[in-house]
């Protein structure tokens, strides 16, 4: 058992003394002792690939803040690495694939990578993180959307406005459903690993499920998401899992069907709106700006206050950010978001 089981509680919308807390890309380069363990490490790659530097910069955040969980530190982009499409991190543009897929025949070309093999320096990592928490923090493992891998294996990289996948999408939809089903098959696969190495809950990450049209949405992104949690379900019926599209506000409750315990919600949605759509379905998470971290710290309580009003009383929320915590964000500032959670959220929880 885990000790502090406010998170996974939360997400399975059974009481809690308060409102667990966590933050997206909480390990990251916002904080000192991340950049000198990247800095030990030489770069982002190469500290993904070394368990030990994984499981310590895993638990900076924990140490400094006291988060009600833990989150692996990995990448969403090591299935397409290990596809053989060659990952790089161009310092100042992001991700970059030297063989990106670009027509039907390179999607019939890709493998489905083993997990213990291939990814075996992800599940080392998990073991290693799980071995360092011992039973006092759940530990969140997770993996990209088929849809968000897929616009970074056919665009090349990241950062562009996306008209080469929706093209396919459009010309080859036959191809692309080809590529998010055996994405939807790595990522079963890869998920299922985590669990065995350790993983107390899963999150599955659609960053750019949001750029799609409604009708291409369900097929693309939500349909192979659908697919992944209905496997999780059959191998690890007790593991949560949360589903997070950037900018899916209006797709609620089209995902609140596909089984999944609970979904992430951006800033852009009002989490009382989305409570009062799908809240008896599904614990949320979120949704504070992450941009409200840059403001100054005496205003910080003012917004969490709003944003523990907006999901109103009673348990199936977790704090969170709408997004992942901005580089340029003073440290202090996101101890303060925390310190008005733990403060405020206990009122949201008398019986
Ligand atoms: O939340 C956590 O603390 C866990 C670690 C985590 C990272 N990436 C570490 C990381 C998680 C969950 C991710 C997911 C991820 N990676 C997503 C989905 C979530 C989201 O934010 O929408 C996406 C789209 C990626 C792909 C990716 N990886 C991008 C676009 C970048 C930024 C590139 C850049 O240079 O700005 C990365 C790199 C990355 N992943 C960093 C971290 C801490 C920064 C790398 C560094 O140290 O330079």
């Amino acid at each position: 058992m885990i000790e502090n089981d406010r998170f996974l509680r939360a997400l399975r919308r059974q009481p809690v003394d308060r409102t667990p807390v966590w933050m997206m890309r909480q390990a990251g380069r916002y904080l000192p002792e991340y950049r000198a363990s990247r800095a030990k490490a030489g770069d982002f790659m190469s500290l993904c690939r070394n368990p030990e530097l994984c499981c310590e910069v895993t638990l900076q955040p924990i140490e400094r803040y006291g988060l009600d969980a833990a989150i692996l530190f990995s990448d969403i982009l090591t299935i397409p690495d290990a596809m053989g499409l060659g990952l790089r991190f161009v310092e100042g543009e992001g991700p970059v694939f030297d063989r990106p897929v670009r027509d039907a025949h390179a999607i019939e070309a890709l493998g489905v990578p083993d997990p213990e093999t291939e990814l075996r320096y992800v599940m080392d990592a998990v073991r290693a993180i799980r071995g360092a928490l011992g039973h006092r923090l759940p530990l969140i493992g997770f993996a990209g959307s088929p849809w968000t891998l897929a616009t970074y294996m056919v665009e090349g990289g990241g950062g562009s406005d996306f008209t080469r996948i929706r093209r396919m999408g459009y010309d080859e939809p036959v191809a692309l459903d080809n590529l998010v089903a055996k994405l939807a098959a790595a990522v079963s696969l890869y998920l299922e690993a985590q669990v065995r190495a350790g993983a107390d809950a899963l999150m599955i990450f659609d960053t750019w499920g949001g750029v799609l049209a409604p009708v291409e949405y369900l097929q693309f992104s939500l349909e192979p998401m659908a697919r992944i949690v209905e496997h999780l379900k059959r191998v690890a019926p007790e593991v949560p899992v949360i589903l997070f599209t950037k900018n899916g506000g209006q797709h609620l409750e089209a995902m609140a069907e596909t089984g999944c315990d609970a979904l992430g919600v951006d800033w852009t949605t009002d989490l009382g709106n989305a409570r009062a759509r799908v809240g008896s379905k599904v614990a949320l998470q979120g949704n504070l700006d992450p941009a409200w971290l840059l403001a100054r710290p005496e205003r910080i309580e003012t917004a969490v206050a709003r944003v523990l009003a907006s999901y109103g009383p009673g348990p199936g929320h977790v704090f969170n950010l709408g997004h992942g915590i901005l580089q340029q964000t003073p440290p202090e500032h996101a101890a303060a978001m925390i310190e008005a959670v733990r403060a405020l959220s206990p009122e949201y929880h008398k019986t």
